[in-house]
Order: structure tokens, then C-alpha cells, then sequence
């Protein structure tokens, strides 16, 4: 992490391969209101990248979104991603050396109730992310990202591999995995073969959880709306597993990602699809998370499972020896320090109540630890060597 301004110049750590990569570089991210969208934009601020953003408003209130605004961002366009014209304009004004496309529509439940707008947010959307780089002649390097249930789930135990199907029950997850047929499409036919364009791979992440979500009908943002409000939280599937990580250890495949495909052929299996999960021990029941969780902010749980409600897979692993063979890539925070470091976070902000900026600050202070403990452990993107 280097120095920026305000609190980010409080933290001075070793500059790592990630800091000589991204900083002075410029960085659009699409969907940068969102959950994701607020680590990473924090992240690559403090890599000392100039960081744009283009999406909808922020989907929650609150967001992490409104404490990192005013640190973060050298531009910013409201857009929806299905509209080419605001996109190309995005392109124009920002002529990113690498684009982050999360901007979508993220939740399986909503996806039942909204499944046309899911679609053409995540498939469509995706799409037109491509076409607008491809009409701009933009030579940035793209990283789209999908999710673990793009893939077909037939219950397997073992780990989805890159090369097993594509599929999805729920509209959320075929639409996931329409946009992994988009980027291949638009990879084989204009990426790989104008070299005017840069690189585009596809990130396949887990259940993540850290501090600021606040979306609905996800686990830990549900679980500790409950714990503020001193009720049981209701648990609708406590048997299922998920990978379940830290936002940072996913952030942290995407950032490195985005850098491999910088400096490797366009011929490379670099430009392809990548899962970034926890290691296979770390899948864990609902059930572990929730009684994790009120270890370190105590209070109850109710289990809410009912015979006919909207399809959830139960089970769901992902392999990531792709990640960690090719990019060097593995996690780095276990579980019992992914559930403190953001049952913290919202202990934080929600009962010691503190201001945006102390919060900002312990924001930061999070980062910095993830990047000492990726150095620890002799992770590439976190060593002193530049890509
Ligand atoms: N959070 C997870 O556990 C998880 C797991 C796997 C994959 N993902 C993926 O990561 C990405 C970010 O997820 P998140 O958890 O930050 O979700 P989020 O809801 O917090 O953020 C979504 C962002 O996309 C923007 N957005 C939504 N629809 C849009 C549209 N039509 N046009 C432009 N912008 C739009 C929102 O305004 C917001 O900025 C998504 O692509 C999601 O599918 C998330």
C-alpha cells in the first residue's frame, strides 16, 4: 500500500508488486457503488491508482460507498451498463489501462422476483462493457466479474473446475454464465484478434463477506441487521455450504488478474476464466457461519427452512488450482479471522458508533493487515518484486 492523502497517508507499508503495477495507473470500475465496488476502489486508491467509476447509484443505504466517495474517485458517471453510448463516453473520458466490470445485478432472490432486468443487467450488461471497449479501440485490459454458480451444479463434492459447464438453475446464475459465453465470444472474434485491444478474463469468486454490505437476503449483512435490532437472526438454509471468504482475499485475485493479463500473450491461458475461493476446508455450513458470528457479537438464531422456498443450491466448492498454479494466487485470511475482521468492521461503525473517518482509517488499517499476512505467507502480488 503507498501513501495518497488524508488518512491514506497515515499508512506507509512496503510498496509490493501490486503497488508498482497499479500506481499512476488509470482504472475504471463499473459498479463501483456497490459492496465490492467500495473495497476495491479503496484499494486501488491506496495502490496509488487513479480510479474512476460508472454505475447506478449506490443499491443500499447505508454504503460503503458514502464513506469512501470523497477519497477515491478521480471521475465519476452515473450509467446503467446495458447503455453503450454512456459506457463508450465512460471509455472516452476515463481510457482506463484496465477496467473492473462488477456492475450488475448480484442476488439469486432478487433474481425471482426481477428475472428480466437480472438478465440484461449481467448478461446483456456484460456485453455491452465488451462492445463499448471494442468500439473505442481501447487497449485496456479487462476483468469481468462472474461468480462460482455460473457453473452447472449438479451437486458434485469436489471443487467446479474452469472447464466444467456452464449452467445455473436461478435466472441469477444463468445470467452469470451468459456473460462467461459473452466473453468468449467477444474474446475469440475481436479481443485476441485486434491488437488494438487489450485483454479480458473472467473472475469466478465465492460468497464473500467483510465489512459494508448491506444487501438484502445475504447472510452476514441480514445477521447483524438482526444483532443491531437485538432479534434472533433468521436463517433460511442452515445445512447448505458455501466457499465462503473475505472480500479482500477475492479483491486480491481480480487486482492481480487484471495485472498478469497486462504483461502475458494475449495467447496466454491468463486471458481465460479464473475461480478465486477459499481453500476447500474453508466451505463451510450456514450454520458455522451464524454460530461464528454470535461468538464475537453475541445473540440468537432461528432456523427459517421451508419445503417449497425459491431453489438454493446446497452444496458448492470451487477448485482453485488454476489460480494459484498459473497467477500464484491463493487466500489468505482462514475463516475464524474472515468472520472477526468483519464482524469488527460493523461492530465498529454500528455500536462504537464510530465517525465515517475513524471508520475510513480502520478501513485502511484492514487492507494494510491483508497485505502484511499475504506478505507473510509469500504471496507474488504482495512481494516487493515488480510485475
Ligand atoms: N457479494 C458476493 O458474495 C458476490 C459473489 C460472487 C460474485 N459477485 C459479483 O460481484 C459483483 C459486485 O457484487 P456486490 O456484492 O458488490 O453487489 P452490490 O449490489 O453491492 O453492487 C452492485 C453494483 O452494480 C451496480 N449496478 C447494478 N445494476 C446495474 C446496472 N444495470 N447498470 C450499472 N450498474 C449497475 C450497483 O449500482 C452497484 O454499484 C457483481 O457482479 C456480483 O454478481 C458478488
Amino acid at each position: 500500500m503507498a501513501v495518497g492523502s488524508s488518512p491514506l497517508e497515515d499508512l506507509v507499508t512496503v510498496p509490493s508488486a501490486l503497488d508498482h503495477f497499479y500506481r499512476g495507473k488509470r482504472v475504471l470500475i463499473t459498479g463501483h457503488t456497490g459492496f465490492k465496488g467500495g473495497w476495491l476502489s479503496l484499494w486501488l486508491k491506496s495502490l496509488g491508482a487513479e480510479v474512476w467509476g460508472y454505475g447506478l447509484p449506490a443499491p443500499t443505504e447505508p454504503a460503503l460507498y458514502s464513506l469512501v466517495r470523497a477519497h477515491c474517485f478521480q471521475g465519476e458517471q452515473e450509467g446503467d451498463v446495458t447503455h453503450l453510448d454512456a459506457l463508450q463516453s465512460a471509455l472516452e473520458n476515463s481510457r482506463p489501462h484496465v477496467l473492473f466490470h462488477l456492475g450488475a445485478q448480484p442476488l439469486v432472490r432478487k433474481s425471482y422476483a426481477e428475472p428480466l432486468q437480472t438478465f440484461q443487467a449481467n448478461a446483456i450488461g456484460t456485453a455491452t462493457v465488451l462492445e463499448a471497449v471494442r468500439l473505442n479501440r481501447c487497449a485496456t485490459q479487462v476483468v469481468v466479474v462472474t461468480t462460482d454458480k455460473c457453473y452447472e451444479n449438479v451437486g458434485k463434492a469436489e471443487g467446479y473446475r474452469e472447464t466444467d459447464p456452464l449452467g445455473g438453475h436461478d435466472v441469477y446464475s444463468s445470467s452469470k454464465a451468459a456473460a462467461e459465453l459473452a466473453v468468449q465470444s467477444w474474446r475469440r472474434c475481436f479481443f485476441q484478434t485486434d491488437p488494438a485491444l487489450g485483454g479480458v478474463a473472467t473472475a469466478r469468486g465465492g460468497n464473500v463477506m467483510g465489512g459494508g454490505d448491506y444487501a438484502q437476503d445475504r447472510l452476514v449483512p441480514d445477521a447483524i441487521r438482526s444483532l443491531m435490532a437485538g432479534e434472533p437472526i433468521p436463517v433460511r438454509n442452515p445445512a447448505a455450504t458455501r466457499p465462503w471468504q473475505h472480500v479482500l482475499d477475492c479483491l486480491s485475485g481480480y487486482l492481480w488478474l487484471g495485472a498478469q493479463l497486462a504483461r502475458s500473450e494475449k495467447t496466454s491461458p491468463i486471458h481465460g476464466a479464473f475461480n478465486f475461493g477459499p481453500n476447500p476446508e474453508e466451505n463451510k455450513p450456514v450454520q458455522e457461519v451464524i454460530e461464528g458470528i454470535l461468538k464475537l457479537w453475541p445473540g440468537q438464531w432461528n432456523n427459517l427452512s421451508v419445503p417449497g422456498a425459491p431453489h438454493e443450491a446446497s452444496k458448492l466448492n470451487l477448485s482453485i488450482s488454476k489460480a494459484s498454479s498459473l497467477l500464484g494466487w491463493k487466500p489468505v485470511w482462514p475463516f475464524q479471522t474472515t468472520l472477526e475482521k468483519t464482524v469488527h468492521w460493523y461492530h465498529a461503525r454500528h455500536q462504537r458508533m464510530d465517525s465515517d473517518q475513524a471508520m475510513l482509517s480502520f478501513t485502511l488499517e484492514q487492507i494494510a493487515s491483508f497485505e502484511a499476512s499475504a506478505r507473510q505467507q509469500g504471496l507474488a502480488w504482495a512481494s516487493e518484486e515488480a510485475v
